[in-house]
């Protein structure tokens, strides 16, 4: 089959177009036949090589697959053959307390397609039967792959973490990333107001037609707030953008406010004024990924159009250089999508 393939870690060009071997569906996997493969900022980060990461070369980026099954491995039922499906991107074992309980992103052994294991930039990609989501019909096949990690990911960190709820103020942080542009939606859903950020004019005039109520530079943030709330401030912050926005994402918060973070995209070591933490009773939340049910939960919403995927631009599979190199460049307004 025809694949982008990494063989080392590095800059674009160590994305290689290459033959290689079509998988075969094992004990209760099955294969799709890609059709459709959005990328995330993960892909740039393994591309670039991760602390403690290591790969089985031929690696395949790739965790957000649409595609149709058109083999069924054995243990695995018949019945999704021809199906058309989207793919969970969380791998877990499916045995441990964790994964019983419903927390599978919590599970020991707990991995995401295209980090850990190959991915979706080839014609086709295996996947454990627990992987398979039903697909949301009514959507292309460039839509539905630009749902899972990222509308996953920001469902976990409002909904579970943050605990959002009617008539909270929310701040989103880069409206124009898969993780900004699901959280707006998202947190309009619960009925909250929503206040987001991007680096340009034209970006926040796109982040208040997917629902923001009110938008700011990233410099402007907490005067923005601060007129926007009086003194009271916001009541949660989802943050991604790390070192560059941190102080301000804390200093915006309401007392007993809550910042949940799952990224640091401009740099992990930020600083911290601890007194502002305690004294203003703030609550820092970790969030990564989300379980496989949470998927099926949000799912509905996007079937029903409540909850919409922004897709940027498609590519070629053949192309994943230049789609990497629109990620990286901060040009992007949603997700961008590769048609293998
Ligand atoms: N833990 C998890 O489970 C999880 C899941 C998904 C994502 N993440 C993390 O969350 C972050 C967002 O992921 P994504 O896929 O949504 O990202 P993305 O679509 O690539 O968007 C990243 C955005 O970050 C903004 N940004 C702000 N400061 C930046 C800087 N100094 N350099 C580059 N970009 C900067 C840019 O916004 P402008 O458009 O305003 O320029 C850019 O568009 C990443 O760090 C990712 O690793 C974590
Ligand atoms: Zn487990």
């Amino acid at each position: 089959m025809r694949a982008v393939v990494l063989r080392e870690h590095g800059g674009v060009d160590v994305l290689q177009e290459e033959e290689i071997e079509t998988p075969h569906a094992g004990p209760g996997e099955v294969r799709v036949r890609v059709h459709a493969c959005a990328l995330n900022r993960l892909d740039l980060w393994v591309r670039a090589g991760l602390p403690g990461l290591r790969l089985a070369y031929p690696h395949r980026l790739g965790s957000d697959v649409a595609g149709v099954v058109d083999e069924v491995g054995p243990g695995a039922p018949d019945s999704l053959a021809g199906s058309r499906v989207l793919v969970n991107p969380g791998l877990s074992c499916g045995r441990c307390r964790e994964c019983l309980r419903g927390d599978d992103n919590l599970c020991a052994s707990y991995r995401i397609l295209g980090e850990h294991v190959s991915g979706g930039y080839a014609e086709w990609v295996t996947i454990p039967v627990q992987n398979v989501l039903p697909y949301p019909e009514g959507l292309g096949w460039e839509q539905a792959a630009a749902v899972p990690l990222v509308f996953l990911t920001a469902w976990q960190m409002l909904v579970r973490r943050a605990r959002v709820r009617p008539g909270d103020w929310v701040v989103v942080h880069a409206a124009g990333s898969g993780v900004g542009s699901a959280a707006i939606q998202i947190a309009k859903l619960f009925g909250a107001t929503v206040v987001a950020t991007a680096s340009s004019p034209a970006k926040l005039e796109q982040a208040r037609a997917l629902g923001a109520d009110h938008v700011s530079s990233y410099d402007q943030l907490v005067d923005v707030v601060r007129r926007l709330t009086g003194k009271r401030g916001v009541d949660v912050v989802v943050e991604h953008t790390g070192k560059a926005t941190w102080e301000s994402s804390l200093r915006v918060l309401r007392w007993g406010g809550t910042l949940v973070t799952c990224g640091a995209t401009s740099g992990h070591e930020a600083q911290t004024d601890l007194r502002h933490v305690f004294y203003r009773q703030l609550s820092i939340l970790g969030s990564t990924m989300g379980s496989k049910a949470d998927l099926h939960d949000l799912l509905p919403h996007v079937a029903s159009g409540r909850l919409r995927p922004v897709v940027d631009r498609t590519y070629p599979l053949s192309e994943a250089r230049q789609a990497h190199l629109r990620l990286e460049s901060r040009e992007q307004f949603g997700k961008v999508v590769l048609l293998p």
